[in-house]
């Protein structure tokens, strides 16, 4: 895997993933307007770099809910990573290892809580999805408790799936072998599984997810967790506050990749709103379009802990497995050191929002 920036990924896991799997990848909702505003938002945004700044001794590392990561890049939660690599999650698992960070599991992971804790160390966090049946979800966060799981996210941005055209168009499916691996034990699902599993995610997600999630539901997972609470999904200064009000721990500014409502702002765009509103009472992470170490330099300017990737490192995961994965964080992380360099920040808590403008055009 011969990449020298993200970018060049994308082209090569095309010419190589079945064009079904890379479609439900590569897919936003409807027109894509706010999968692609996440990436061109970043362009909006200028830095304010300080020059004679001693920057020989630089540092990346930072921490998240109390644990070190060696770089501000974590993996944000991807379903099924089996689609495109035969080694999964477990892959996954050791590249954020590799690099120091922190790794996300989805719900609709293809390998299970306990093999992805087996596999490394590092701190990893959960995903979570509210299903209708509770018990499901209850079933989901003790497993998740019980393999030493640093944090649950509760993705709230779908109550249903968006309408993604080309899974529509293609009949998007599970192929042969695999599989929403994480009900395999649960007796409720027993019958209902092997039914979705030649169906579409979306067909899943419609059925099984609560779409009568409200703020009330935070008090009964704070009920049966003790694991910090951040919510993936708030786009808005309310939002934020009612999260906050609500004890969350932390918040991912996320509009999914595009994948839900399209017309949402980028979330650069709606990060500052949500960092002031939090006033930091939580941490605040974000999510979208991330495609650069100054990208990400940017998201901290305005007030991010740390930031998340999708699509990149599932690219990289299709291409090259751990490794692939690894390149990919050791990318961003080189890209970034360069541009905290130039912009006189030699350590993760010199960057604030002087460095950054809004482009005045
Ligand atoms: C996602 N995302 C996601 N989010 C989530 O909470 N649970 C999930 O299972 C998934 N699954 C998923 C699959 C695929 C193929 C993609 C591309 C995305 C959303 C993900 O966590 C994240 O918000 C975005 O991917 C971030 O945007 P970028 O980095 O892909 O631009
Ligand atoms: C997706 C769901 C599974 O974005 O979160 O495909």
């Amino acid at each position: 895997m011969d990449v020298i920036n993200l970018d060049e990924l994308q082209p090569l896991a095309k010419e190589k993933l079945p064009q079904m799997i890379y479609d439900y990848i590569a897919g936003g909702a409807e027109d894509g307007i706010s999968m692609a505003e996440n990436e061109t938002a970043f362009g909006r945004i200028q830095f304010r770099p300080r020059m004679m700044v001693d920057v020989s001794q630089q540092n990346l590392s930072t921490e998240v809910l109390g644990d070190k990561i060696n770089l501000p890049i974590m993996l944000a939660p991807t379903a099924l990573h089996r689609l495109v690599h035969e080694e999964g999650e477990l892959a996954t698992a050791r590249g954020a290892h590799a690099q120091g960070t922190v790794m996300t599991l989805s719900t609709v992971a293809s390998q299970s809580i306990e093999d992805v804790a087996a596999e490394t160390e590092s701190p990893k966090w959960f995903q979570l999805y509210c299903f209708k049946d509770r018990d499901a979800s209850k079933f989901l966060v003790e497993r998740v408790e019980a393999q030493g799981f640093k944090a649950i996210c509760l993705t709230v941005d779908t109550p249903r799936m968006g309408r993604r055209e080309a899974d529509l168009r293609n009949g998007f499916h599970l192929p042969p072998g695999i599989e929403i691996k994480n009900f395999d034990t649960y007796e409720k699902f027993k019958d209902i599984e092997p039914e979705l599993r030649s169906t579409m995610v979306a067909a899943f997600v419609n059925m099984m997810f609560e779409n009568a999630l409200t703020w009330k539901d935070i008090e009964w997972l704070r009920s049966i967790t003790k694991l910090p609470i951040l919510l993936k999904g708030i786009l808005t200064r309310e939002d934020a506050a009612l999260a906050v009000k609500h004890g969350v721990d932390g918040i991912i500014v996320s509009n999914h990749g595009g994948r839900q409502l399209d017309g949402v702002p980028a979330t650069i765009e709606a990060l500052p709103e949500v960092v002031e509103a939090v006033s930091g009472k939580a941490e605040v992470f974000m999510d979208g379009g991330i495609r650069r170490g100054s990208d990400v330099l940017k998201a901290l300017a305005l007030g991010a802990k740390a930031v998340m990737i999708g699509r990149p490192y599932v690219w990289g995961l299709a291409l090259n497995g751990e490794a692939g994965v690894k390149r990919v964080l050791s990318i961003l992380q080189e890209e970034l050191e360069i541009a905290m360099a130039l912009a006189g920040c030699p350590t993760i808590a010199d960057i604030d929002s002087s460095f950054v403008q809004m482009r005045k055009n």
